[in-house]
C-alpha cells in the first residue's frame, strides 16, 4: 500500500511542492541527538526486515560500520545520521513521502523499481508527453545530482546538512542523499542518466546501503 500510494503521487509538481516548503529548513531547531530521539517514535512501513524503532536501525547501522571501517569516524557518522529525515513523518508527512525506495521524477519510471509493474497506473506523469520519455526532462548522462528524485528522507536530510555546512566528506554526502535508490545501486539502472562522479561514487553507496 506504501508503495501504490507512492508510485501514484510522486509527480514532477509533488516533488517541487515539497521542495518549496522543506527545503529551506525554516521548521524546527534542534541538536542531532534530540533528532535521533524522535526516532524512537517511527517504525519504517516499507522496511520489510524491521519492526523496530528506526533509532535502534541507525545505531546498528553506525556500529556495523565502526566494525569494518574502525579509522573512518565520518562514515560511522553517516551510518548514525541517515535516515535522520525521517523525522518528517512526524511531522504530517505520510510515508509514502519520506520512506522507501526512491526513483527518478520527470522521465519514464522504469522496470527495476519494486512494483512497478502495477503501482504506477494512476500516475499522471505517465501520460505526461515529456515526463513519460526515457530522458524526460534530462540531458543524456546529466549526473543525478542534476535529477529530480522522488521526495524522501534522502534528500531531506541531505538539504539539512547542506543548510548547516555540514563538513562530511563528499562521499558521505552522497551516500545520504542516495542510499534508498535501489533501482541504480542495485538494480543496475538509470545509467544512461548517470556521470562520472555518479560512477566513481557507486562503491561508497553499494558499500553503504
Ligand atoms: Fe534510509
Amino acid at each position: 500500500m506504501t508503495y501504490t500510494l507512492m508510485h501514484t503521487y510522486q509527480t514532477v509538481d509533488f516533488v517541487k511542492e515539497k521542495h518549496a516548503l522543506w527545503g529551506s529548513c525554516n521548521h524546527k531547531k534542534m541538536t542531532v541527538m534530540e533528532a535521533l530521539s524522535l526516532l524512537d517514535n517511527l517504525v519504517d512501513e516499507s522496511d520489510p526486515d524491521v519492526d523496530f524503532p528506526n533509532s535502534f536501525h541507525a545505531y546498528q547501522t553506525a556500529e556495523g560500520i565502526r566494525m569494518a571501517h574502525p579509522d573512518k569516524d565520518w562514515f560511522q557518522l553517516v551510518g548514525l545520521l541517515h535516515d535522520i529525515g525521517k523525522i518528517m513523518a512526524l511531522d504530517n508527512e505520510p510515508q509514502w513521502a519520506v520512506v522507501g525506495d526512491t526513483f527518478p521524477v520527470g522521465c519514464k519510471f522504469q522496470k527495476s523499481i519494486v512494483y512497478s509493474d502495477t503501482t504506477y497506473k494512476d500516475n499522471p506523469d505517465t501520460r505526461h508527453p515529456v515526463y513519460s520519455t526515457e530522458y524526460g526532462i534530462y540531458e543524456p548522462n546529466c549526473g543525478l545530482e542534476n535529477v529530480l528524485m522522488s521526495w524522501g528522507h534522502d534528500e531531506y536530510l541531505y538539504r539539512v546538512l547542506k543548510f548547516n555546512q555540514c563538513t562530511i566528506p563528499e562521499e558521505g554526502m552522497y551516500m545520504i542523499r542516495f542510499h534508498s535508490f535501489y533501482p541504480w545501486h542495485t538494480g543496475g539502472d538509470y545509467q544512461h542518466l548517470c556521470n562520472e562522479k555518479d560512477q566513481k561514487m557507486l562503491p561508497w553507496v553499494r558499500e553503504f546501503k
